[in-house]
């Protein structure tokens, strides 16, 4: 039974490339006119086949860093052309139904061909360009029931996935926009790892990286469901050495300015040493006359909270990274990005859309962001 979810997209995703592969020599074909169908079906073969190989077994095997980013850059290429073919056939589609295919020449479909070929070129760098850029994005939060009064500026950042994709240089780029934020306070919402620390090439490097950052409070970590596994331990003392204080269902008071709170992930993938418990027990003795800060890695959970959670902190849903993935993340929960308040509680969330990347190297939904949360109180 456990084969089957497995075997069945796998047969989806081998018709959906297929079905590329034979749109794409049509286009190719309208302007290409001498291109042998074998040659191209043979290239077509070898390519998809050893990218889905190094992106299945890349990991396992332990192929050179450069081969899995290969795959990864090439695997975010054919999500984009499984897409974009799957779009122009619906169209097609459309068109033949109500009879307007009919009367376009068939010369303007050497066109739309060339234009097809370059819409999916142009998409793919612009995704691949977005995943390596680390921006910034701005939110001002007011808390009107704390007893004492202040301003707390943070800078958030959520699943970094650090592994064989996501590695120092891509995190110098966060460290960097987290900087300029001069924050009091850093706060990172999980997926820190993903999901083996054996995956980090030079953990040294970067323990620098995260060494580097200048906040006035530190920098407090709550792991997410990738945090997990053999390697668990690890990954605990990592965030240690690199001077990083991990909250697991804790509730500290920092600088007598405000709480922060950091609830263990909520469906941890493996082992994740301690257990999680209830949002009442971890906040039952918090002093609510600050402001109270959760870092909670899953926005699905923030119903669990009622009035004593000020602010709520959550990343996991990478805002989608792929179109059409976010307007599936839209429809779960109540937030999938961005800012949100409880109605009924007051309780307001941010939800990062994750300065990392996850799976294929491509970001067409969403940007690799650090949020920088100005918090007047
Ligand atoms: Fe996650």
């Amino acid at each position: 039974m456990m084969f089957i979810i497995p075997l069945v997209m796998l047969a989806v995703m081998t018709a959906l490339l297929i079905n590329a592969g034979v749109v794409t020599f049509s286009w190719l074909k309208l302007i290409l006119k001498k291109l042998s169908p074998a040659v191209f079906y043979i290239i077509y073969a070898v390519l998809t086949v050893a990218t889905i190989a190094v992106f299945i077994g890349g990991r396992a095997v332990v192929l050179p860093n450069i081969i899995i980013k290969l795959g990864s850059y090439a695997l975010g290429f054919y999500i984009n052309l499984i897409l974009i073919t799957v779009v122009v056939q619906i169209v097609r589609l459309l068109l033949k139904l109500v009879k307007v295919s009919e009367k376009i020449p068939s010369a303007a479909y050497a066109y739309v061909g060339a234009a097809v070929c370059l819409l999916t070129v142009g998409f793919t760098v612009y995704g691949w360009v977005n995943a390596n850029v680390v921006s910034k994005t701005t939110y001002e939060v007011e808390i009107e029931n704390a007893e004492q009064h202040g301003e707390l500026k943070i800078a958030m950042i959520s699943d970094v996935h650090l592994g064989n994709l996501i590695d120092e240089r891509h995190l110098a780029k966060a460290v960097d926009v987290i900087n300029s934020t001069n924050p009091d306070v850093v706060c990172i919402l999980g997926d820190l790892f993903d999901g083996d620390f054996y995956a980090l090439r030079n953990p040294e490097k970067i323990a620098e990286q995260f060494l580097r950052i200048e906040s006035r409070y530190g920098v407090y970590v709550a792991f997410g469901n990738h945090d997990a596994g053999s390697t668990y331990e690890q990954m605990v003392d990592f965030c240690k050495s690199a001077g990083m204080t991990l909250l697991r269902e804790e509730a500290v008071t920092v600088g007598g300015a405000f709480t922060i709170v950091g609830r263990a992930d909520s469906r941890s993938i493996g082992s994740a040493g301690i257990a999680r418990t209830s949002a009442e027990a971890v906040l039952s003795s918090v002093d609510s006359s600050l402001p109270v800060i959760v870092m909670d890695h899953q926005p699905t959970n923030i119903r669990e909270y009622g009035e004593e959670a000020d602010l709520i902190l959550c990343g996991h849903t990478h805002k989608g990274q792929i179109i059409p993935i976010n307007f599936i993340t839209n429809l779960i929960g109540d937030v999938d990005y961005g800012y949100y308040k409880n109605p009924a509680t007051g309780t307001q969330t941010i939800v990062s859309s994750g300065v990392g990347i996850w799976g294929p190297i491509m970001r067409t939904s969403g940007h690799c962001e650090v949020a920088e949360i100005t918090v007047r109180y």
